[in-house]
């Protein structure tokens, strides 16, 4: 058994003639937590979308767990434990909290007491759980994105911009729970344009810049190197 959960090979993709991303790879060890950074439209939704199979890339691979899973549609890599929480986090706002998470979890077993878990993880949607989830603040949308996500169930966990638009209390707190999924042994693959943050909380870090890796390494390395730091930091 490799200790690579997720591999990515030479990975395009293009929208007619955009060519978002080109020749990515990298790898995700099982356990870790791995951080693609970069500015907007560099490409990282790209990426993940060409991995969670929404995106069909022009060339290059995707394996997951030792197979090639490349031409799989997306809700085979759901089934088989690869869940997206989508930018912007995508819920169903018009159903309630409890609805939502009941989504994460169809077809899964345990998906009960999956969701008691996540009521404990996030006592404020235990609180809200009969509310509509168009009522809720962003933070609190978020949260319910990334509890949905877990209630699937997820062996990887592929998180589009979590703390896009959120104010630093809510950016704290949604990195506490990435750290606090982290250490239950899921696999993360962190997406973020809040580089210095995501990569703090990372064991290895890639830069995208317009569609390709310009930087990449352990973590620490990335936020001490001066061309990083200047380039992408701010300083
Ligand atoms: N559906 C699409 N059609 C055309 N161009 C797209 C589409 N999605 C993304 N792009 C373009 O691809 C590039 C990368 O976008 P994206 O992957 O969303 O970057 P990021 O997530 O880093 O902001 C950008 O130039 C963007 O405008
Ligand atoms: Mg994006």
């Amino acid at each position: 058994m490799s200790d690579e959960l997720l591999r990515v090979d030479g990975l395009h993709v293009s929208y007619g003639r955009v060519r978002a991303v080109r020749d990515v790879s990298f790898t995700a060890p099982r356990g870790e937590l791995i951080s693609l950074v970069g500015a907007n439209g560099a490409g990282k939704s790209s990426v993940l979308g060409a991995v969670s199979g929404l995106v069909r890339p022009k060339s290059g691979t995707v394996h997951y767990d030792g197979a090639n899973i490349t031409r799989w549609p997306a809700h085979r890599r759901v089934a088989a434990g690869m869940v997206l929480v989508p930018e912007g986090r995508q819920i169903l706002t018009t159903l309630t909290v409890a609805e939502n998470l009941l989504l994460g979890g169809w077809r899964r077993r345990r998906a009960a007491a999956t969701i008691a878990e996540m009521y404990e993880l996030f006592p404020v949607l235990a609180q809200r759980r009969d509310l509509s989830a168009g009522t809720l603040s962003g933070g609190e949308q978020q949260m319910l994105a990334i509890a949905r996500a877990m209630v699937a169930q997820p062996r990887v966990l592929l998180m589009d911009e979590p703390s896009m638009g959120l104010s630093p209390k809510l950016v704290d707190e949604v990195f506490r729970v990435i750290e606090t999924i982290r250490a239950t042994g899921v696999t993360i693959v962190l997406v973020e344009q809040n580089a210095r943050r995501a990569l703090r909380a990372a064991d290895t870090g890639y830069v995208l810049e317009t569609g390709v890796v310009s930087h990449s390494g352990p973590a620490p390395r990335l936020l001490a190197d001066r061309r990083v730091v200047d380039a992408y930091l701010g300083g």
